[in-house]
């Protein structure tokens, strides 16, 4: 299994960490030999080896602050279009930031990989939230998958969980505390902390959106609201169409008043269908305690009413880079088991390394 990282930032870097060790015994259970080919970013350079690069060489280039390209095989490549063109792999991994106006250039991305017949993992939302109908059946007619497990909650299965586990059910309605930021923020908030202080802990652990106002604005829990309904709806909601309202206006009173009065403030996301009609939102709400939305700390949870099988609900606890690693992993281990006679099953004979 060839894998090509386009990003390698807080996700790249943690997949790139595991590859070796943890995830590539679970891609060799299922009789895949992972060989990490190829590696994109916007500062760090290019860095493509048919044989296989080295994760751990990769990731001490660019931690101390250099760039991949001395790891470089090959024709010099100069931007992620040639990147792509250029690519020895059977999969990219498109990990690149959230754009929340537009989706790029991770949705072009996407799409030129597609177009090369490569199949697509990414925890990126934006081309889910954008493109997502048209990139699927793209997919769809050239024989690949485009897998977006990582898009909504990190690792949490989201995507499968609507895919393979509520045959017959139809979603009426979902509400979610999407954005592990705004949860961590306000829940240090509560007990006192300011609100700055809250951001650079999400930042160190990896889990702020590279401009974290994306995370305070609302607006990385209204393009996840918008890959979501897209999904479950086959609708084309853009985020500018989602009522949001960020944090960035909440005092720490205001968080402790909520407390007190027996609730906790969460950016809270929703969406329902209405008369054919999708209605959507995120903002500040009270949630009550015992409600599965008032966790603290970065805890993530996502409920959806249903037509036959009433409310049902996924909570993470705790949510770092290490899960959404995982995302790509499991949408790895999907494309393995449902992609039998195509070339990701006949990569096996090449040299590998990691
Ligand atoms: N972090 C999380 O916990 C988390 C959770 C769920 C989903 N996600 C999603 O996963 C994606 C990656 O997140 P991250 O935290 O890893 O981001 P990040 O730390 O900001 O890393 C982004 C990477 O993309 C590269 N890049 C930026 N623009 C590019 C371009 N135009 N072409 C090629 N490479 C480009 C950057 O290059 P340089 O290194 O040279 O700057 C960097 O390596 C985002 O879409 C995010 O929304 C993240």
């Amino acid at each position: 299994l060839r894998i090509a990282l386009l990003g390698f930032g807080a996700v790249g870097r943690r997949f790139a960490e595991l590859l070796p060790g943890a995830y590539g015994r679970a891609l060799r259970v299922i009789g895949l030999r992972p060989l990490l080919t190829a590696i994109g970013t916007a500062r760090h350079g290019f860095a493509i080896d048919p044989a296989g690069l080295d994760p751990a060489e990769c990731l001490a280039a660019v931690v101390q602050g250099g760039a991949l390209d001395a790891l470089h095989r090959g024709p010099r490549v100069s931007s992620a279009s040639a990147f792509i063109r250029a690519l020895p792999a059977d999969v990219l991994i498109e990990v690149t930031p959230l754009d929340p106006r537009k989706g790029e250039p991770a949705t072009s991305h996407v799409r030129a990989a597609l177009r090369r017949g490569l199949h697509v993992v990414t925890a990126n939302k934006g081309p889910v939230a954008f493109a997502r109908r048209e990139l699927q059946a793209l997919a769809a007619r050239l024989g690949v998958h485009f897998r977006h497990e990582g898009a909504v909650m990190d690792g949490t299965p989201i995507f499968s969980l609507l895919e393979r586990c509520l045959p017959g059910a139809e979603v009426t309605a979902f509400r979610g505390t999407l954005n592990s930021t705004t949860s961590l923020v306000l829940s240090r908030m509560e007990a006192g902390e300011t609100a700055r202080a809250a951001l650079r802990e999400a930042q160190a652990l990896g889990i702020a959106e590279a401009d974290p106002s994306f995370d305070l604005d609302g607006w990385d829990a209204a393009v996840k609201v918008c890959a979501l309904a897209n999904t479950l709806w086959d609708a084309a909601l853009v985020p500018a169409k989602v009522r949001r309202t960020g944090i960035a206006g909440i005092s720490r009173l205001d968080v402790q008043r909520a407390l007190r009065a027996g609730t906790r403030l969460r950016l809270v996301a929703r969406a329902e269908r209405r008369a054919g009609r999708i209605i959507a939102s995120v903002g500040p709400e009270r949630v009550p305690l015992e409600d599965p939305l008032a966790g603290g700390g970065s805890h993530a949870a996502l409920a959806f009413a249903t037509d036959l099988a009433g409310e049902i609900g996924v909570f993470q606890l705790g949510g770092t880079v290490d899960q959404t690693a995982y995302a790509l992993l499991s949408d790895l281990v999907f494309l393995a088991a449902s992609s039998k006679s195509t070339r990701i099953g006949r990569a096996s004979g090449r040299r590998k390394r990691s």
